[in-house]
């Protein structure tokens, strides 16, 4: 592993008690590094979830990073406006945009980073062609639509392979992981690769957050240091 690899912690607002949305992220803003927005639309996923609305909204009480993660099947119609709420990177699905160029394209033109994620049956190999265009690749480690699912323990081979890609052709990608992430699955994905955390249940369901993102953040250490 390149020593200047990142380890970020991103976690999923979906688990957060959303009358108290606001209060959840302050609680945690200073221990984790990105604040992970899922977005569904009830079509390309079987579940709705929060829209724009909420992102101005919560951009008024943190600084952070917004990683919005686009399930959704227009994300290319909606940049602008995900822009001006206050997003900072945009993830959108290899199945819905199987040639991602053009929306790679808008998202550069309107300000925002851009990562490209993928399902659990959708191979790694159908990503290699774009990972250029890419800030992160996103390896979902559940099937996307809802919080608190078990991990799919193939993820990590896809996450090996989007690591082993990414340094062999000297790019700086951040590679994600997402669904299932807790004490029990993040040693496993820090040493499969990845290097961006997403934690929704782990973290906001946790008696504790602070604790749980603290305790996810040594997990992460302890296994650099092996
Ligand atoms: C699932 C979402 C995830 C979800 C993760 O479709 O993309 O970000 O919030 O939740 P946990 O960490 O509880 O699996
Ligand atoms: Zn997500």
């Amino acid at each position: 592993m390149l020593p200047f690899v990142r380890n970020l912690i991103a976690p999923s607002i979906l688990a957060a008690d959303f009358a108290r949305l606001g209060e959840e992220v302050e609680l945690v803003a200073p221990y984790v590094d990105l604040v992970h927005v899922d977005v569904m639309d009830g079509h390309f996923v079987p579940n709705l979830s929060l829209g724009i609305p909420v992102i101005t909204s919560l951009r008024k009480v943190t600084d952070l990073k917004f990683d919005c993660h686009l399930m959704m099947q227009n994300a290319d119609r909606y940049l602008p406006e995900f822009k001006e709420a206050g997003a900072d990177s945009v993830t959108v699905h290899l199945e819905v945009y199987p040639d991602p160029r053009a929306v790679a394209e808008a998202a550069r033109e309107v300000g925002v980073e851009f990562g490209i994620a993928i399902n659990p049956p959708t191979e790694f190999s159908a990503l290699e062609p774009f990972v250029e265009l890419c800030d992160m690749l996103l390896v979902m480690s559940v099937h996307p639509g809802f919080g608190g699912q078990a991990f799919i323990d193939d993820s990590l081979r896809k996450v090996e392979q989007a690591r082993n890609f990414v340094e062999s052709h000297d790019l700086l990608t951040d590679i994600e992981i997402d669904g299932g992430i807790g004490p029990a699955t993040i040693g496993r994905a820090k040493d499969a690769g990845a290097n961006v955390f997403v934690a929704g249940n782990s973290v906001f369901r946790h008696e504790d957050p602070i604790a749980a993102v603290l305790e996810l953040r040594r997990l992460i250490e302890s296994r650099e240091s092996q």
